[in-house]
């Protein structure tokens, strides 16, 4: 039974855990017993997020409203969640954007915005907690990427799908760098996942999936957060590098 509760002691910071896919990770991480630092833009959301996880369970919660392409902001955020929990030994780099743009109609402000939320923010997050996790010489990092980081996309989002991409590299690379002191990194490449970002490519699109996936269905966050709880836990200890797709079999790679 103990098992259940494997995270209990450790802290978990959760990006972009407001509603969605991060909202489910926080919760999924909560109920193995971890406290959480969770930041997001939406701050109404947030909080009412962080009581719901509080009124389910005994875990502390810690939130702040940030943005994601301010550096002080991120560095901040970081600074006071370990002084409040005195560690940090979960990252999920959970927080994105998914603007719908063809190529021309991408400004360059909003090319740079695209990839500072979902590539720069998630290394300014592990060039900050890993001094932490070295010392402990422990550490479970997890870069939520996605499909279309591997194949493009289906959608007009180039610079999604270079974000995502990129995110890939990073976090094998990062690995590589961070496995002798006991630190796994990984990245987590959903498929199509019911939430607003889901909403927001048509319905169109969301059937077109359906069709191509093995288990006819579009995904839950759930199904997200049950692969990233797998990749924090101790016992995933010699994964690293990975990119895990949970994906209802569209992309087989
Ligand atoms: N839903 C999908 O189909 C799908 C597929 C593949 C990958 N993903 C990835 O999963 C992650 C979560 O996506 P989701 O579907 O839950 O989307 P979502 O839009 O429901 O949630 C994203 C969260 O990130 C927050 N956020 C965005 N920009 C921010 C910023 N600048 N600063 C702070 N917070 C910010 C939002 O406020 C929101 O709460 C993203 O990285 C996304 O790219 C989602």
């Amino acid at each position: 039974m103990e098992r259940y509760m494997e995270l209990q002691g450790q802290c978990a910071v959760v990006t972009g855990s407001a509603q969605g896919i991060g909202k489910a990770i926080a919760f999924e991480l909560a109920v193995r017993g971890a406290d959480l630092a969770l930041c997001d833009l939406r701050e109404d959301e947030l909080r009412k997020t962080a009581g719901e996880i509080q009124a389910a369970g005994s875990v502390k919660v810690f939130i702040r409203r940030i943005d994601l392409a301010q550096e002080n902001e991120i560095e901040g955020f970081v600074e006071e969640a370990e002084k409040s929990f005195g560690r940090i030994d979960i990252l999920v780099n959970n927080a994105g954007m998914h603007p719908l743009h063809r190529i021309q109609e991408i400004s360059s402000s909003e090319w740079d915005l695209v990839l500072q939320v979902n590539l720069r923010a998630h290394f300014l997050f592990c060039r900050q907690v890993l001094p932490g996790m070295r010392r402990r010489k422990y550490g479970r990092i997890i870069n939520i990427a996605s499909e279309a980081g591997k194949n493009g996309g289906t959608v007009a989002a180039a610079h999604y799908a270079a974000s995502k991409a990129g995110v890939l590299g990073f976090t094998r690379n990062l690995a590589q760098q961070t496995g002798g002191d006991g630190i796994t990194v990984n990245a987590v490449c959903p498929g199509r996942i019911a939430t607003a970002m889901a909403s927001a490519a048509g319905e169109e699109e969301n059937r077109k999936f359906i069709e191509n996936s093995i288990l006819k269905r579009i995904g839950d966050p759930e199904d997200v957060a049950f692969a990233v709880a797998y990749l924090a836990s101790p016992r995933a200890g010699f994964v690293t590098a990975e990119s895990m797709m949970v994906n209802g079999g569209t992309l087989r790679d």
